[in-house]
């Protein structure tokens, strides 16, 4: 006789994915690992899916993309663009698209491209704050960011405004660091493929895994970035770069 359980599909385990990541490759930023090391430790950490989200500029090509692949992980093209000074992170955008403020963002939203409100409540003048509800209508989700503690925890607003609109949330690490990935990330009930992704988002079958940083942890995290912001400012190769994607910030 054959057992029931035999017949039963068996349920697929949810994909673990971090949809905005930094690099070595950022024109802004001073990270200390390339696109191919934070691919790799991805892949050694489980990550089915993974965006590198540099600021003004993607860093995706073929040679990435099945690098990625043979280590099993999918390599969504992505970036975090700055439109009127705060920071919005676009997946898959459409191709030679100029995004100058929100009209134009409306312009890239389509199934093939995901749009997600990073760190949407946290200081500083880069985040959305309120930008985000007069323009909720262009973003399919938004970002439940790693950096927080018990007490400190700047994702609450966003998590508020997720529950009362009924909006994805998704966790990601907004890495500069290698050590931040993995502590905040999502499970994606989808396939292994951008479109299946995309649409298990936008219909909220995505659920945050998270811990909080101990506050030490948030003290070295801080610490090191404020000080890779500093080391950003005096390089000026990176700020030869930065000015120049600032003046035409275009996709390609
Ligand atoms: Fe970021």
């Amino acid at each position: 006789m054959v057992k029931e359980s035999i017949f039963r599909t068996k349920k697929a385990r949810p994909l673990k994915a971090d949809l905005h990541l930094h690099t070595a490759e950022d024109p802004l930023d001073r990270i200390r690992y390339t696109a191919k090391e934070l691919i790799s430790k991805a892949s050694a950490e489980g990550f089915d899916v993974i965006s590198i989200t540099n600021h003004h500029r993607m860093t995706f090509n073929q040679d990435l993309l099945s690098y990625a692949q043979e280590r099993g992980v999918l390599l969504v093209p992505g970036i975090e663009m700055t439109i009127q000074r705060r920071h919005v992170l676009v997946l898959n955008p459409p191709p030679y698209q100029k995004c100058a403020d929100f009209f134009s963002l409306s312009k890239l939203r389509r199934p093939e491209t995901l749009i997600i409100a990073p760190h949407p409540y946290f200081p500083g003048t880069y985040s959305l704050n309120g930008y985000l509800l007069k323009n909720l209508g262009l973003f399919d989700a938004l970002e439940y960011c790693h950096f927080y503690s018990p007490m400190i925890n700047f994702n609450q607003r966003a998590v508020e405004v997720s529950k009362s609109f009924g909006f994805p949330l998704v966790g990601n690490s907004d890495a500069h660091f290698l050590s931040q990935l993995g502590t905040t990330f999502s499970l994606i009930d989808a396939e292994k493929n951008l479109e299946s992704v995309f649409a298990a988002i936008r219909q909220n079958k995505v659920k945050v895994a998270t811990r909080p940083l101990k506050h030490l942890e948030m003290g070295t995290i801080a610490n090191r970035f404020i000080r890779m912001k500093l080391r950003a400012k005096i390089s000026k190769p990176k700020l030869k770069q930065y000015l120049r994607f600032r003046k035409r910030q275009v996709i390609s």
